[in-house]
């Protein structure tokens, strides 16, 4: 039995904080750390490291300029594999839009504006207009044309961002030590991200068997300290969206903000309640919602980078905000986290946002629902496996029978990018405008039904893929272990192509990769 193996069974028979104590002791013996470094990297070396397929590897700047030819071609040789991959429909979420019309229309937006920095006003007004436009119209499809209170934002870089931002907002209003912030667990984890940045306690409050936070769990979870609440519509791992209604009159009874985290919803629950599915109120519209973050980059099918950050009136979006008044650089304002911002990406959010239109989002949002409502009937119809919640167009589900992280390798094997969930060990898919082609339901179901066979075939042991790093992730006790693991596995991205060849190279040099040849992996 090697370390992990056995750690596992020691530490799983230990409370949690026993086991985390046990962890961190055993580490700090030489030898018992050696072994556990050898051990997280065979455990890593079944963990699906990109392969680029470059021809050409650079390890310094090289001498002589690249002609740009060469350059061109080198990045649509590798984007053309990554187009054609992501085309086909076979990733969650991730490709949100992907046609080629309308991605060529972003690209031509973007080189317009590539230069643009929302920074310098002066010279890029246009920027401006922009982001008050793309924060404006986000609002009003949020609600705020149905409020008398001023719904007011910023566009950021993505939904981490924005949630980073709402929660700094909150913590500089209150002005407190020690704030603490009330989640649901299944809220995004941009929310821990958030917490760790900036201080927060945060209180996680168990989801109940339908994956919707419990609201008299959440009223009682809050305290003098608490300064917001969150709920998810819907939130990332079941695709169900938490009490909204309810979670925002009890934070308001109790003083506290409220943040809907519609990243993911943002764009696409409006356009449903107006095609006549059931959509509970979840934006503006409630009092008690003080903020939102709803991303442009997901299903408003803009380029990647931007999200919007939004807030029941101006007091609340002011704690947001940098400013530095002694800088011998100058007086400096800065609305985000970033200081230099790619003004060109705020123009592709605007350019998305028009270019669609109502009817547009309206279209996109009943091809993606209806394919959403097929693909979760087979697999509620399949034999082996059990849909979670009562999901809409991202569908989790799980296997009381069979390994669900071996069906997700499997699935892999057959070129789809599922994504993995645990705590219950479950897989998810976000359909998007990819999965609503002709023929892409049919294959993931029938490719569904082909790899639980396969996973039954293999036993209950995973086996490939990052099926092992799931397994190992989903049980084992001390959870800085898993982390070590993560950390571990992120240096493995960054190590450079060439460190598996046995001769390193000299500086400048570079490989040429030969026809047939695998190259380094
Ligand atoms: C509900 C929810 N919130 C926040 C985020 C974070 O968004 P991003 O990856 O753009 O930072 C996501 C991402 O999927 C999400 O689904």
């Amino acid at each position: 039995m090697n370390l992990i193996a056995l750690s596992e069974r020691i530490l799983s028979k230990l409370p949690p904080r026993m086991a985390e104590a046990m962890y961190r002791a055993a580490q700090r013996v030489p030898r018992v750390r050696r072994l556990l470094e050898s051990e997280y990297a065979d455990l890593l070396e079944s963990a699906p490291i990109p392969d680029p397929a470059a021809d050409t590897v650079f390890a310094t700047i090289p001498e002589q300029p690249l002609s740009r030819d060469e350059i061109i071609d080198k990045v649509t040789a590798l984007a053309a594999v990554e187009e054609e991959d992501g085309r086909q429909g076979r990733a969650s979420g991730a490709i949100y839009h992907g046609d080629r019309e309308h991605i060529k229309l972003l690209n031509e937006v973007y080189a317009v504006n590539s230069q643009s920095n929302p920074l310098h006003i002066d010279l890029w007004p246009s920027g401006v207009k922009y982001e008050a436009e793309v924060v404006a119209m986000t609002a009003a499809m949020l609600g705020g044309n149905e409020t008398e209170d001023e719904i007011v934002g910023t566009v950021t870089s993505g939904g981490t961002e924005s949630i980073i931002m709402a929660m700094k907002a909150y913590r500089d209003m209150a002005g407190i030590r020690n704030p603490e912030m009330v989640i649901p667990n299944s809220a995004h984890v941009a929310f821990d991200k958030a917490a760790h940045y900036l201080g927060y306690k945060q209180v996680k409050v168990p989801v109940g068997p339908d994956y919707r936070v419990d609201v008299g769990a959440m009223a009682r979870a809050v305290t003098r300290k608490t300064v917001v609440v969150a709920g998810s519509a819907p939130g990332f791992p079941h695709g169900v969206i938490d009490p909204i209604a309810e979670l925002a009159d009890m934070a308001r009874e109790r003083g506290a903000g409220f943040h809907t985290d519609a990243c993911l919803g943002g764009f696409i629950l409006p356009w449903a309640a107006r095609l006549g599915y059931d959509v509970p109120p979840f934006d503006f519209r409630l009092p008690g919602v003080t903020s939102m973050s709803a991303d442009t980059h997901k299903y408003g099918y803009a380029a990647k980078g931007t999200s919007v950050v939004m807030y029941r009136g101006r007091e609340l979006r002011r704690h947001q905000y940098f400013v530095a008044t002694d800088w011998p650089g100058g007086l400096y304002y800065s609305p985000t986290m970033a200081g230099s911002r790619p003004g060109a990406l705020v123009a592709t959010a605007w350019a998305a946002m028009l270019s669609m239109g109502e009817q547009g989002y309206m279209e996109a949002t009943r091809s993606i629902f209806e394919t959403g409502a097929r693909i979760r009937a087979g697999i509620e119809a399949m034999d082996g496996l059990r849909v979670l919640g009562d999901p809409l167009w991202v569908i989790a589900y799980t296997s009381d029978t069979v390994n669900i992280y071996e069906v997700m390798a499997q699935m892999a094997n057959r070129g789809w990018s599922l994504n993995g969930l645990h705590q219950p060990p479950a897989v998810h898919m976000a359909l998007t405008l990819r999965h609503t082609q002709p023929g892409i339901a049919e294959a993931f179901l029938s490719d569904l039904a082909a790899a639980v066979d396969e996973a039954a075939a293999s036993g209950s042991e995973p086996q490939t893929g990052s099926a092992p790093i799931y397994g190992m992730a989903a049980t084992f006790p001390a959870r800085r272990a898993v982390g070590d693991l993560l950390r571990r596995y992120i240096d493995k991205l960054y190590e450079p192509r060439w460190a598996s060849q046995s001769m390193p190279l000299p500086p400048g040099e570079v490989p040429e990769r030969g026809e047939g040849d695998e190259g380094p992996t």
